[in-house]
């Protein structure tokens, strides 16, 4: 080894140290300007003797972008989720489900649940070599550049280890609230939480602009090599320089570990990094590989949710909306108020019952929280707060958009508009038409359903495809420009002739008539010709008979054949040529997947539609919900209880994507 060789790795090794100091102790030893010293005699040797030069070395964080986007990787072992718990009693049925299959010879370790996003790291020879991100837990995306700017991640371990671990990048809170100041002065959209800012620091083309985030990380996992216990294996880590929260507990029994829960729940504010809970692990990784795995979630792990964060504000004004039904949606402006991870400043209050009962009144301050950390909620009015003037607030009697009387039915909770030609109602009902769901009209934004309808240019649903024939009318449009119109006008087009009856039908919004009942509808008459063609009570006896639809929906459909109104519609989308059918069903013989039947739900790697497709062409059936009879429902993340309680009940079995792909080898 030469001099020059030493000193290299020396500061090399320093500057490893002083980035770990500084960036998982939060105690430095030096300041930066001995830090920027130390790199920049390391930069001058380097530059003195470029065969120094190591893909570890620490002026090699940042590399160039990838050329081509981030590549998909599939990892040999697949990274699970975890299953929720909210209540102590779920708690301890998680416990007690252990000891059923295991006995009581085990220990619970607790840690906190971080809130980023999760990675996997692997290095070889002790050089790290590749970074991918959780993905669909099978195949991630390789984000190696942008995870070496990270400088709390060793580029190197010692005695040039092979190992893969998994854990979680994330940002300080008071490094979020920089990093959102900086990009409101510029202008930029600011994160919501912790987690959008990992993930999408992550996901950065350019590792400089990710360089640029301060970011951290913890492992919290070895997938190899093998470790008794958890315990074990994080002091491992630690001892390599791995990143650990050092924040794990062990628990012999349930009790001490809802104690350690309660306690962290109490301390986990002072932390510098955002969580979301605590994971609970069994200790013993052997009874880990014992108790094994449900389709989605590790048996042997659950993550305890703390209860959401709950803050007041002040009611400024009560508003009520109209929606493509007519109904009226009263809703409250806030004093904005911070609340798990966004800013609210508005909130639904649904129905008038729920105004009265809870008697929310403008001026009153009222307790608020995010129902599932998403959807504001408002809990309660502070009584002793409400100021002396205040007055029951008190239901429009004309809808805000049209000005027509609204009405109540009798035992109803809501108001509403009954005008079939309110301006309000058409804007919601288009919104809903144009969806991705629906007709799939791109380009056709809330803001150009309202300029399009406020100009008087659309008066029904039909009317979007007359809009070709308005081109100039559509380019004095505030921020229509040719470019605009013509894609708005090339999407319509594709709708015109691209779209099933059963799109058509569902984007109608005919009450009571969601994807599932436009889908048996559109089997049945397959354009558009046949239904009009029949007599309204033809079609409600017709359609009363078919599986799936009730007499409520088969009554609601003739109606809406019987109002003029509606009718008149349905004609001017035949007179403006919307082709509309229902495809025939192709049949494979033969078919990886003759004779079973799928419902596909929850969020997977790929579009729905795509899925849906596969599977037809694979000889399957697609059903829209889980019904009797349905073989299997395949269930990304993010599934639903109601789903999977329905798969419980109908007999189907519950699959993951991998599963599924499975089957198609
Ligand atoms: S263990 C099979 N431990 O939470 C066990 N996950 O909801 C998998 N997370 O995707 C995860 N802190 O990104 C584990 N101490 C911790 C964690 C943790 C945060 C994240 C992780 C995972 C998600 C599961």
């Amino acid at each position: 080894m030469t001099v020059h060789d030493k000193r290299h790795a020396e500061l090399s090794t320093l500057l490893q140290k002083h980035n770990y100091e500084y960036y998982v102790l939060d105690s430095p030893s030096v300041t930066d300007g001995e830090y920027d010293t130390l790199m920049n005699e390391l930069k001058a040797l380097e530059k003195a003797h470029p065969q120094l030069v190591t893909a570890s070395s620490p002026t090699q964080r940042i590399g160039a972008p990838p050329k081509d986007g981030f590549k998909r990787v599939t990892r040999a072992v697949k990274m699970y989720s975890l299953d929720n718990a909210y209540t102590d009693d779920e708690v301890r049925a998680f416990a007690q489900r252990i000891v059923d299959a295991v006995g009581n010879d085990f220990s619970f370790v607790a840690e906190p649940k971080i809130d980023g996003a999760s990675i996997e790291v692997t290095y070889e020879n002790g050089q790290m070599v590749l970074a991918t991100t959780r993905g669909n837990g099978t195949v991630g995306e390789n984000v190696t550049l942008n995870v070496r700017t990270i400088r709390a991640m060793p580029l190197s371990i010692p005695e040039k280890r092979t190992l893969t671990v998994r854990g979680e990048i994330f940002i300080y809170g008071a490094d979020l609230d920089a990093v959102n100041e900086l990009r409101a002065s510029r202008s930029e959209p600011t994160f919501a939480n912790p987690r959008n800012a990992a993930s999408g620091s992550l996901r950065l083309i350019d590792p400089r602009l990710t360089a640029e985030r301060p970011l951290r990380v913890f492992f919290y996992d070895l997938v190899e090599p093998y470790f008794e216990s958890h315990s074990e294996m994080l002091s491992h880590l630690d001892g390599i320089g791995l990143p650990t929260h050092r924040a794990e507990k062990r628990c012999d029994d349930v009790e001490s570990l809802l104690t350690y829960i309660k306690e962290f729940g109490e301390s986990r504010q002072k932390l510098p990094y955002e969580t979301d809970g605590i994971v609970i692990k069994v200790d013993e990784i052997p009874l880990r590989d014992e108790l094994g795995f449900t389709a989605r979630f590790p048996r042997w792990a659950t993550a305890f949710k703390y209860p959401a964060e709950r803050r007041t504000t002040k009611i400024l004004s009560i508003t009520a909306d109209v929606g493509r039904t007519g109904a009226l949606t009263p809703a409250a402006n806030l004093e904005p108020v911070p609340l798990s991870g966004t800013i609210v400043s508005r909130v639904t209050l649904h129905n008038l019952d729920l105004i009265k009962e809870k008697d929310v009144r403008v001026g009153d301050t009222v307790w608020m929280q995010k129902a599932g950390e998403i959807i504001p909620q408002l809990l309660s009015v502070v009584l002793e707060e409400r100021p002396k003037e205040t007055k029951p607030w008190k239901p429009p009697t004309h809808c805000p958009a049209c000005e027509e009387k609204v009405v109540k039915a009798d035992g109803e909770a809501v108001l509403r508009c009954v005008n079939k030609e309110c301006v309000g109602r058409l804007k919601a009902g288009l919104r809903y038409f144009t969806h991705r769901n629906n007709m799939d009209i791109e380009n056709m934004g809330d803001a150009l359903i309202a300029q399009v309808v406020d100009a008087g240019l659309v008066k029904d649903m039909a009317d979007v495809f007359a809009l070709p024939e308005k081109r100039k009318a559509l380019l004095v449009l505030e921020r229509m420009g040719k470019k605009s119109v013509d894609k708005l006008l090339a999407a319509i087009e594709a709708a015109r002739v691209g779209r099933s009856f059963s799109r058509l039908l569902s984007g109608l919004g005919i009450p009571l008539v969601g994807t599932v009942g436009a889908g048996t509808i559109a089997e049945k008459y397959r354009a558009l010709p046949a239904l009009l063609a029949a007599k309204p009570e033809d079609v409600e006896k017709d359609l009363a008979a078919l599986d799936g639809i009730g007499p409520k929906m088969a009554k609601s459909v003739a109606d809406y054949l019987a109002d003029d109104f509606y009718r008149a519609t349905l004609e001017k989308f035949l007179s403006l040529s919307v082709i509309a059918k229902e495809p025939e069903k192709v049949v494979v013989a033969g078919g990886k997947l003759d004779g079973m039947s799928f419902c596909v739900t929850g969020t997977l790697s790929r579009k729905r539609g795509a899925i849906h497709t596969e599977i037809e062409a694979n000889g399957g059936e697609v059903h829209k919900s889980v019904k009797k009879g349905t073989t299997y429902l395949l269930a990304g993340d993010k599934v639903g209880k109601t789903k999977t309680d329905a798969a419980a009940k109908k007999g189907a079995k519950v699959i993951d994507e991998d599963t599924y792909l499975a089957m198609l080898e």
